[in-house]
């Protein structure tokens, strides 16, 4: 005999922060939605339902649906998240989404995570940088060791969504903070054998408060981040090593 519960029918009642900040008349608010609880429903799915059948000019962000683009990650209950990724079974019947804070809002659930990481690549250059003046290709390409190759392309897995920044109490206090993304990035480079920065010259750009000495070992970062990237150790990696130049 199968014993596996049958799940009652749940409504779920959505919370959605509501805000167009193009439109002078917006004002902020919350709009409540209802909708049937479907097997293996996500919030990709409940907002597509509510989008179609409820309200048409409800904004938020998908492409990849499969964790993959970073695009979909909101506050949901409360705590950043991937709506994408994320099971209204999980969840209780009333279910509260706000946009990720310390990105522009561009409007409802939809923010500019694009503009905030492509800022903060530049600011910390993010590309490998070559002393000479002609590119050694035979020396770019030469083979690394497995695990130094590993180790670098395991903080790539990256995917910008943002969770991590707005998870953390300082990057909402100092608008100047490269939070978790930055610092895993500089730590990528830093690895990274072909890169041939010194210490001092990342120094010079995360060796401050906007930096490793302004994380105030919150760990918020790393428990959202939805790669399960090993955020805590590269920022005291990082700081350790920055504290020595
Ligand atoms: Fe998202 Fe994690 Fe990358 Fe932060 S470090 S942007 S939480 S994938
Ligand atoms: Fe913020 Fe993570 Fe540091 S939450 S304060 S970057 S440990
Ligand atoms: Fe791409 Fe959710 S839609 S990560």
């Amino acid at each position: 005999m199968n014993n596996i519960p049958v799940r009652e029918e749940r409504t779920l009642r959505f919370h959605i922060l509501r805000h167009n900040p193009q439109d002078s008349e917006s004002v902020p608010h919350q709009q409540v939605f209802e909708i049937q609880e479907a097997d293996s429903m996500t919030l990709f799915i409940a907002l597509n339902e509510i989008r179609e059948n409820l309200d048409s000019s409800l904004q938020f962000d998908f492409v990849c649906r499969a964790g993959i683009c970073g695009s979909c990650a909101m506050i949901i209950n409360g705590k950043p998240g991937l709506a994408c990724r994320t099971l209204t079974r999980d969840l209780p019947e009333d279910i509260f989404l706000a946009p990720l804070p310390v990105f522009e809002l561009i409007s409802d659930l939809s923010v500019n995570t694009g503009k905030w990481m492509r800022a903060i690549s530049e600011r910390l250059e993010t590309w490998v940088h070559n002393r000479q003046e002609e590119v050694d290709l035979q020396q770019l390409e030469a083979p690394m060791e497995q695990s130094l190759a590993y180790s670098i392309y395991e903080l790539e897995r990256c995917i910008e969504c943002g969770c991590c920044i707005a998870a953390c109490g300082t990057a909402q206090m100092r608008d100047q903070f490269v939070g978790a993304v930055g610092l895993n990035k500089i730590a990528r480079f830093r690895l990274d054998p072909r890169d041939e920065r010194e210490d001092t010259d990342f120094y010079e750009l995360i060796g401050d408060e906007s930096g490793v000495f302004g994380c105030l070992t919150l760990l918020g970062c790393e428990d959202v981040c939805p790669k399960e990237l090993p955020l805590a150790a590269q920022l005291a990696y990082m700081r350790r090593k920055m504290a020595s130049v």
